[in-house]
């Protein structure tokens, strides 16, 4: 029987491993961390991420061939594949800080896999890494190695979180990036074999080690472009009366350009498209490409110029001042369908927002009030980090609450602003919400779910993204 050990049980390492148990039933797979409250987690009914799907793929194998262990060493030692799926977070001190990427976990775990092994392994990166980490981490192996062979492959992921299950169910394509040596291609063939237990062959790419490691940034850099794109032409459809909404979809319709990824939204967010785009970045600047480098640096500004751009028009609309004002924020979350808020636009929207001093009454159907402070509280940067580590002093700041319910999140508020696409927003009682509200009443959509037309007939004033503006709005401009 194959044995696979997996390091890091997070949003990756978890679903991963759960979907690759169930569709081999031959291959025994562990799931390690360090951290002891995940683990628990994923041994109980209560996960620890929220996933569509992933309770059951867990329940189906967990016990028979899926289990989740502390016990780190014993589990790498016996395993034939070892996936290192630690975070990878930007570094925030020293040489390349807010850019290059922190490799301090991805050391402590090949340092330690050199440590315990007993027996030739294959290991795979799963976390995403700068182009050239297999070839350092291939060194720290082999360098500690007693005499055992190592084969280091790429693996990087491509999943979405929301939709992780059906990503991993259903892939477009797996990468495997290996040496081009004997040893390299039958370690690749293996992990190829692992796959091809439910993934066509044709989708299995087999690269060289850097080609994959690239891939994975450029894939994430390519994504994050188009969203970048197209709220740099929301920016301009407000300025002109056109809206962005049917401008995507004569765009979407040319084959070549494709309809996905192009809803304009107050900005991304999610703990790879910022981070792996300033690690791109880093790589670029290091190898002296700065044109090249300032081309996808260009990405991250339009996203922020879009959260900034976002608050200065909450606050130009009602009056160039949100002092003391309550304002409901209804999503926290990153997008829909996870309660994850790395790099969330909501942090950045909420902190705009308390900055103009602000009352804010936050919900979000899946984000914990304790997360939602430890979030605003927090510097950048620090959130990837392995939560154990992080300190655990959410601020009890007095002009935030958190709300379990977007009717009492809006009840006497002067504004409500959408920041997450829960599908539950789109079917609220606005009229209910509006006659609870503090008037004028106004909505600021930032993921464009709203009916406009309907709001502004009950009387709100309503914002949304890229879309033609209110004539209230269109007197107050906002400047970003
Ligand atoms: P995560 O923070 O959810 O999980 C990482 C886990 O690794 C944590 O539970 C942490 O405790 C554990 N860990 C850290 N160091 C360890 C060590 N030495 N030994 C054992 N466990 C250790 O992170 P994630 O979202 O799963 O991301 C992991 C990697 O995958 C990152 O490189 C990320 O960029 C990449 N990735 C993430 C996604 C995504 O959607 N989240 C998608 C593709 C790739
Ligand atoms: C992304 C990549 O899609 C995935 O392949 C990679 O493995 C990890 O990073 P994820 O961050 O989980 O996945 O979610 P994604 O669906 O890509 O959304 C990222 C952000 O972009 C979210 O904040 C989302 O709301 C935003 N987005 C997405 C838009 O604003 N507009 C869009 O059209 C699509």
């Amino acid at each position: 029987m194959v044995k696979i050990c997996c390091i890091g049980a997070g949003y990756v390492g978890g679903p991963t491993m759960a979907v690759i148990a169930l569709k081999c039933p031959s291959i025994r797979v562990v799931v390690v961390d360090i951290s002891a409250p995940r683990i628990n987690a994923w041994n109980s009914d209560q996960l620890p991420i929220y996933e569509p799907g992933l309770e059951d793929v867990v329940k189906q194998c967990r016990g028979k061939n899926l289990f989740f262990s502390t016990d780190v060493e014993k589990h790498v030692r016996e395993a034939d594949i070892v996936f290192v799926s630690v975070n990878t977070p930007t570094k925030t001190q020293g040489l390349g800080a807010g850019k290059a990427a922190d490799l301090t976990y991805w050391e402590s775990a090949a340092r330690m896999i050199a440590d315990v092994s007993e027996s030739d392994k294959i290991v795979v990166e799963k976390s995403t890494v700068p182009v050239k980490t297999a070839e350092a981490i291939e060194k720290i192996l082999t360098h500690n190695s007693k005499g055992i062979n190592f084969q280091i492959l790429s693996n990087p992921e491509f999943l979405a979180e929301g939709t992780a299950i059906q990503d991993l169910f259903n892939p477009d394509r797996v990468l495997i990036g290996g040496r081009e040596t004997p040893g390299g291609q039958k370690a690749v063939q293996a992990l190829k074999d692992v796959y091809a237990h439910w993934v066509p062959e044709d989708r299995i790419l087999a690269t060289n080690l850097w080609s994959a490691e690239l891939s994975k940034l450029a894939a994430n850099a390519f994504l994050a472009q188009r969203i970048s794109s197209v709220n740099a032409i929301s920016a301009l459809c407000e300025a002109t009366g056109a809206n962005v909404t049917q401008v995507s979809h004569a765009i979407g319709k040319d084959t070549r350009i494709g309809p996905k990824f192009l809803n304009a939204s107050v900005g991304f967010g999610g703990s790879c498209f910022q981070k792996d785009i300033l690690n791109l970045v880093y790589i670029c600047e290091c190898n002296g490409l700065h044109e090249v480098a300032n081309y996808w640096k260009q990405v991250i500004k339009i996203n922020d110029y879009q959260k900034n751009r976002f608050v200065n028009r909450v606050v130009s609309s009602m009056f160039n001042t949100v002092s003391g004002k309550k304002i409901a924020i209804l999503g926290f979350a990153f997008k829909k369908d996870t309660g994850d808020t790395r790099e969330t636009p909501a942090i950045d929207v909420c902190k705009g927002l308390l900055g103009d001093k602000a009352q804010l009454t936050i919900y979000d159907p899946q984000v914990t009030e304790d997360q939602i402070r430890r979030d605003l509280a927090m510097r950048k940067f620090d959130w990837d980090h392995p939560t154990h580590l992080q300190p655990l002093s959410p601020t009890a700041t007095k002009e935030v609450s958190v709300c379990w319910d977007a009717y009492e999140a809006a009840k006497d508020a002067h504004a409500i602003c959408i920041l997450t696409e829960w599908d539950e927003f789109k079917s609220l009682d606005y009229q209910k919400i509006y006659n609870a509200m503090r008037k004028p009443a106004f909505v600021f959509d930032g993921r464009n779910i709203v009916d406009v037309e309907k709001l502004r007939e009950i009387g709100f004033i309503v914002y949304s993204i890229g879309k033609p503006l209110d004539p209230w709005l269109k007197d107050m401009p906002a400047v970003a």
